[in-house]
C-alpha cells in the first residue's frame, strides 16, 4: 500500500462542541501520522475557495456559512493508504447514517453538520493540503 498524505478538518460544529480532543484521539487509535495541525477561523473567501467544487450545488451557501461559523482545526494527515482510511473513519456524509464506530457517527448530528472532512482522491488531497498549509508547517 502507498503512503499518502491527507487533509482533514474538524468543522465549526465539532469544534464548538468541544470534540477537538475525541476527533485527534480517533485519528491517532486510527493509526494516521500527524503532520500538520492548527486551529483557524475559515474567512468566507477561503471557504468559498475551499468548497469551489459545490459552487453549482443547492447546498453551497449554507455550507459556507456553516464553515465560516466558528473556529475549525485543520490537519494534515499521513499514513499507508491515508486517504481511504480516514474517510472510512469519517463515515458517511449523512451523520444520520454513520456508523457508532465513525466519526460522524459520533460527533455528527446531520448531513450538514458532520463533523469532519477529508479529502476524497489523491489530487484533492494534493490541493487541500497547500491551501492550509505551508510545507513549513508540516512536520
Ligand atoms: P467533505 O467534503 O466535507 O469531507 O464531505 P463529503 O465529501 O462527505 O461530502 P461532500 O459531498 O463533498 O459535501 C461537502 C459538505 O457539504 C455539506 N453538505 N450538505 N445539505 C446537504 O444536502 C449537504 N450535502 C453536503 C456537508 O457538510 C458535506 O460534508
Ligand atoms: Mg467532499
Amino acid at each position: 500500500m502507498a503512503m499518502e498524505r491527507t487533509f482533514a478538518i474538524i468543522k465549526p460544529d465539532a469544534v464548538a462542541a468541544g470534540n477537538v480532543g475525541n476527533v485527534v484521539a480517533m485519528i491517532q487509535a486510527g493509526g494516521l501520522g500527524i503532520l500538520g495541525m492548527k486551529m483557524i477561523r475559515m474567512t468566507r473567501a477561503q471557504a468559498e475557495g475551499f468548497y469551489a467544487v459545490h459552487r453549482e450545488r443547492p447546498f453551497y451557501a449554507d455550507l459556507v456559512k456553516f464553515m465560516v461559523s466558528g473556529p475549525v482545526v485543520v490537519l494534515a494527515l499521513e499514513g499507508d493508504d491515508a486517504i481511504a482510511r480516514w474517510r472510512a473513519l469519517m463515515g458517511p456524509t449523512d451523520s444520520t447514517r454513520a456508523g457508532p464506530d465513525t466519526v460522524r457517527g459520533r460527533y455528527g448530528t446531520s448531513i450538514q453538520l458532520n463533523a469532519v472532512h477529508g479529502s476524497d482522491a489523491p489530487a484533492t488531497a494534493a490541493v487541500e493540503v497547500p491551501f492550509f498549509f505551508a510545507a513549513s508547517e508540516l512536520l
